[in-house]
């Protein structure tokens, strides 16, 4: 069998490349970083494939599902593509407005990208023969605690976050007809990349609100989710947090609180 995993050689993507390559998958590292995935699916061996693309490109993405199809029946999808995106808050005080590109980049990157994503995939799992339960692919998105507890800064991003849990129950329910399962994974602060290279002190202040185990959240527990939904057949329509019970404060620790 194989997958698409998009951001796939990311923090939160490549750990669910290496963990699904272990579960005996064929896997497509779907990354613009062309280098990067080069890399990981190098040290993953002959079953991971490195496909240089856009998540927003259907050309891109068609190639991914027709490189995925020849290395096995694809039967799941994760998206865990991301890029940092800074954006402002909705107005200042100075009287300047959110710039409209922005929040256009936003949910370009974190909801319009995965659902193009899940859309060419799951027309591509219609064609599969149907297992013992009926089904013939899971499609796992990536939302953050951010869909439902949005920090002061984070307009763009929340709403792009809480579109994707918005939309799991939604597409759950179109895609029973062809037995595709569709759930989101919601992290926490994960210690991903991204945010290793953050400085010490705001690493510590993320940490600060993660009520237990006191630590970021672990790329390989993210993959172990993805696992979990992939062999939990009645699990559906559902967005799961993964975030050590955390709270959050209105303004990230680490930067003024707006005016
Ligand atoms: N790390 C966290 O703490 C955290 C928390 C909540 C949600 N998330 C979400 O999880 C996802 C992955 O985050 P991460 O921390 O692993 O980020 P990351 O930066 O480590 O990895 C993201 C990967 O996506 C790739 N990418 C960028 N643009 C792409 C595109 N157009 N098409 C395909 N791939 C693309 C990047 O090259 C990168 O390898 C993001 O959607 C992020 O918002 C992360």
């Amino acid at each position: 069998m194989s997958a698409i995993v998009t951001g796939g050689a990311g923090g939160l993507g490549g750990a669910t490349s290496r963990r699904l390559i272990q579960l005996g998958f064929s896997v497509v590292i779907f990354e613009p970083d062309a280098e990067r995935a080069a890399s990981l699916a190098d040290e993953l061996g002959p079953r991971a494939f490195a496909a240089c693309g856009d998540q927003g490109r259907d050309s891109d993405v068609r190639n991914a599902i027709a490189v995925a199809q020849r290395l096995g029946k694809l039967i799941l999808n994760v998206n865990a593509a991301g890029v940092a995106i800074s954006t402002p808050p909705t107005a200042t005080a100075d009287g300047v407005a959110h710039d409209m590109g922005l929040f256009r980049d936003m949910l370009d990157m974190h909801l319009m990208g995965p659902f193009n994503v899940s859309r060419l995939c799951a027309a591509a799992f219609a064609g599969n023969e149907p297992d013992a339960d009926g089904q013939r692919g899971v499609i796992i998105n990536t939302s953050s605690t951010a869909a439902f507890d949005g920090q002061a800064g984070q307009t763009a991003y929340a709403s792009a976050k809480a579109a994707i849990a918005g939309m799991t129950l939604a597409m759950a329910r179109d895609l029973a007809a062809i037995g595709v399962r569709v759930c989101a994974i919601a992290p926490g602060p994960f210690l991903t990349p991204r945010l290793a290279a953050a400085p010490a002190d705001v690493q510590a202040s993320l940490v600060q609100n993660v009520a237990f185990p006191k630590r970021f959240g672990r790329g390989e527990e993210f993959a172990e989710l993805v696992v979990a939904i992939l062999r939990t057949t009645f699990l559906n329509g559902q967005t799961i947090r993964i975030d050590g019970a955390m709270s959050t404060p209105l303004t990230p620790l680490h930067l003024p609180a707006q005016r």
